[in-house]
């Protein structure tokens, strides 16, 4: 017997993505991320909340936590989210989160999460101090996305695998609970023109909030004036610009401060270096500054407004959390019905 096609899901198209509240964002996140979020949010219904259960997969200070979750959602407010437009809120406001993520524990394989490439990079040698937690992250990412039947997951290129567990789990669930196309196979979203944001340190690695030089990255909350001194400091080569993007083949360092002109001024490459062919980098960079100040430095500027009295951000999360909770409430009722749990 040939296996037959599964019931495709055939609901509305929703977005769903979450950042964790665990430590400064920078301009990686903002082109990989925060940009997409907020274009997005005009084309299909969008979800955006703050990962605040996932970040405590590793030691959080409580005292601090809130606050955390705070500045991503001012750092969501300020790239152009719109509360109007989007529902924005904490994980841990909604319930439904966690209680489709046991369900969801009890559908994925071990063997499923022995693969999972994050895990094994975050523990080292010493998986054995772990938290359970950390191990079944990607059941809670599972159940943050399939508790609104997302279909869509703007993450970046380390995301893609979590992505393909949650679509096992949710055949899984689906073939198990005989609720063909109850959740959809939700695809990550990973293309887009900052899809790679490197160092400006090193064009080889990725800009992470974890490199111990800030330096090596352009943090959203930069003022004017750390931000020029960051892309005046940032590592190049003693070339000029070339006259294509292949020509940028070979040249970590130049690719990636012409990828970043690029994302921000909204032009493809090629048209940056069409206007830059034959300049150096002692022309260059002063552009560069001038444009990242001018799309960062109002974003930082927000943040700060939007922090000194947080009574903005706090009515936003709380509104989002209702909306949320309409959503994945009727959800996670009818996955109790189908398990057949006594309650619900
Ligand atoms: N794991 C994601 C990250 O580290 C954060 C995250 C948690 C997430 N739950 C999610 C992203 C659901 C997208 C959808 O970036």
């Amino acid at each position: 017997m040939t296996d037959q096609a599964p019931t495709p899901y055939a609901g509305p198209e929703r977005v769903l993505s979450g950042v964790q509240p665990t430590g400064d964002l920078h301009l990686g996140n903002y082109l990989g991320a925060l940009v997409k979020f907020s274009r997005l949010q005009h084309e299909i219904p969008t979800f955006i909340f703050v990962a605040d259960m996932h970040a405590i997969t590793a030691w959080q200070e409580p005292a601090k936590l809130k606050q955390q979750v705070r500045e991503i959602a001012a750092a969501y407010l300020a790239t152009g989210l719109d509360p109007k437009v989007a529902t924005i809120f904490a994980q841990s406001a909604v319930p439904e989160h966690a209680e489709l993520a046991w369900v969801f524990n009890c559908v994925a394989r071990l063997g499923w999460l022995d693969r999972m490439t994050q895990f094994k990079d975050k523990a080292g040698k010493h998986k054995e101090r772990e938290s359970v937690g950390l191990y079944t992250y990607p059941v809670l990412q599972a159940a943050d996305i399939l508790a609104y039947k997302a279909t869509k997951v703007p993450v970046g290129d380390d995301q893609k695998q979590h992505l393909e567990l949650t679509r096992d789990i949710a055949q899984k669930f689906n073939n198990d609970f005989s609720a063909p196309g109850f959740f959809p196979l939700p695809e990550p979203l990973t293309q887009g023109p900052g899809a790679r944001v490197m160092s400006l340190r090193d064009g080889t690695a990725k800009m992470s909030k974890s490199d111990p030089s800030d330096n090596s990255r352009i943090n959203l909350t930069d003022d004017a004036d750390a931000i020029a001194q960051k892309v005046r400091k940032a590592r190049t080569d003693a070339d000029p610009l070339p006259e294509t993007v292949a020509g940028l083949e070979g040249r970590a360092e130049a690719k990636n401060l012409v990828a970043i002109y690029a994302a921000l001024s909204g032009k493809p490459e090629a048209d940056v270096l069409t206007e830059y062919a034959g300049q150096g980098f002692g022309a260059f960079k002063p552009r560069l500054a001038d444009l990242a100040v001018s799309v960062m430095g109002p974003i930082g500027g927000e943040m700060r407004r939007l922090l000194a009295d947080p009574g903005e951000i706090d009515r936003v999360l709380t509104d989002g959390a209702v909306r949320a909770r309409e959503l994945a409430a009727p959800t996670v009722a009818e996955v109790k019905k189908l398990v057949g749990f006594w309650a619900g």
